[in-house]
């Protein structure tokens, strides 16, 4: 079959979507087991690609083998194996939703082209403001993920208490950070060394009395300290920073209190997300990232702000070519002007379509599934002799040690990674090596547990007897 229109006749659309179809329900075929790793990494097929170039239409099945071989190659993050970095799973009632919302490709930078596709999407919007406590004039936008979330964030925090001084504002971090956020400050034209990176009460969290300290003195200095920015969940151990008393010094300080919960977020679906989480709902702002935490596809995330209009304070801007499009539309939001994107993809649909069809309980029994998960993962590496619990789980990552130094680390993490069907991840926690267990796969079952601490405990008795 040869596609030879832009709009093909219905038969052939019919007959398209089937081929693709096909290829879409293989690839769901066997996606909770396969392995994480061990796959070929597909040189001979890199080379070719970096060389091929579009030009003479091919068949469709011919394109589709060439995908099909694409994807028998390299890592498969969204297996359930995957318990390693920030396990992103992917939900094929959003691939649906991107395809229908790609074909359509309505204009939602404006609210006035297609008010109810908009309102589709601040219907999810409104649900997650509300799912933090936040007041009715609280707003969220969609991003293509957590970094440019966090980077919303600081700007509307630079334009609400720095504007037109980017370079006397200061900002206060915890020293597990996501990069992103520091990323974010020097995209927004703060100094380097504006960014404060303040202590750990325990290793793991951000002590608020650190960050007290560091404001007030930056204060004295004449600088203009801009955000607080609390974790909740940080990348390296999942550690929730103590988000109410950061909450406190932000206030007392008047300094915007930004919570980056990329990874977290959506654990305030369930009971005990929330009680871990309590204070995110005194927040500025909240960085969310469906395409983790929702099982989303990635190029999925979100920020939620209380104010609307310190959103509008950054992002407004009046343009002579769309004056026929103001259209004032009150109870819909004007997404060009909450954010720094015009034209943009109707992303609400992908968050829409999951939730109506799977409805919120599936995805807070999912939710609550990877903490059970990690409790029951962290009690096993706590329970054995030869392993040390780093952190956690606060939500669903736990971290720890093996018998022995840095290298001893590396070599029980090959080990347990060894063919595969699991993968976990390490990092360095007060500059030592440290493994990583991170559940958060919608498809991470509780064989995929038990293979990872059975490897675990066996590389670990192993190593102790070298
Ligand atoms: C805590 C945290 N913040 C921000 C980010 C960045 O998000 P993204 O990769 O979606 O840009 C991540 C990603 O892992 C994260 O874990």
């Amino acid at each position: 079959m040869h596609l030879t229109a832009f709009d093909p006749p219905a038969e052939q659309t019919d007959e398209l979507l089937a081929r693709v179809g096909a290829l879409v329900t293989e690839l769901l075929a066997g996606a909770d087991r396969a392995a994480v790793t061990g796959h070929p990494r597909g040189q001979d097929l890199v080379d070719e690609l970096l060389v091929s170039r579009p030009g003479e239409p091919v068949a469709v099945d011919q394109a589709l083998d060439t995908l099909r071989a694409v994807l028998a190659t390299g890592d498969r993050n969204a297996a359930g194996g995957e318990l390693g970095y920030i396990p992103g799973s992917g939900l094929l009632t959003a691939g649906l939703a991107e395809l229908i919302a790609a074909v359509a490709n309505r204009y939602t930078g404006l609210p006035g082209f297609a008010p109810a596709a908009v309102a589709l999407e601040q219907s999810v919007l409104r649900w997650m403001t509300e799912r933090f406590g936040l007041p009715e004039r609280a707003q969220a936008v969609l991003t293509s993920g957590g970094s440019m979330a966090n980077l919303t964030a600081v700007v509307a925090a630079r334009e609400r208490l720095a504007p037109g001084a980017p370079q006397l504002a200061t900002l206060y971090v915890g020293e597990h950070a996501h990069a992103s956020v520091r990323k974010a400050a020097r995209i927004a034209g703060l100094r380097g060394e504006h960014v404060r990176v303040c202590a750990t009460a325990d290793g793991l969290r951000l002590d608020p009395e650190a960050v007290r300290v560091a404001i007030k003195q930056d204060l004295a200095d004449g600088l203009r300290p801009i955000a607080v920015v609390g974790a909740a969940g940080t990348t390296n151990a999942g550690a929730v920073d103590p988000l109410s008393a950061l909450a406190e010094v932000a206030g007392q300080t008047g300094v915007w209190f930004h919570v980056d919960a990329a990874y977290g977020g959506f654990f305030q679906l369930t009971e005990r997300g929330r009680h871990r989480l309590a204070g995110i709902e005194q927040a500025d702002s909240i960085t969310l990232d469906p395409h983790k935490s929702l099982f989303l596809p990635f190029g999925t995330g979100a920020l939620v702000v209380r104010e609307r209009d310190d959103l509008a304070r950054a992002f407004d801007e009046d343009a002579d070519y769309l004056r026929d499009t103001t259209e004032d539309l009150d109870a819909l939001p004007d997404f060009s002007a909450i954010s720094p994107e015009l034209t943009r993809a109707w992303r609400g649909l992908r968050l829409w379509l999951p939730l109506a069809l799977h409805g919120v309980d599936a995805f807070r029994a999912a939710l609550d599934r990877a903490l059970d998960l990690a409790e029951l993962a962290g009690r096993a590496l706590a329970d054995d002799p030869h392993l040390e619990v780093v952190g956690g789980p606060d939500l669903s990552i736990v971290t720890f040690r093996g018998p022995g130094d840095d290298a001893a680390q590396d070599a029980l993490l090959r080990a347990v990674n060894a063919d595969g069907r699991v993968r976990l991840s390490s990092t360095r926690i007060d500059g030592r090596v440290t493994l990583r267990l991170a559940v958060l796969s919608h498809r991470t079952t509780a064989e995929h547990v038990a293979v990872a601490l059975e490897r675990i405990t066996r590389a670990a008795s192993d190593g102790s007897r070298r």
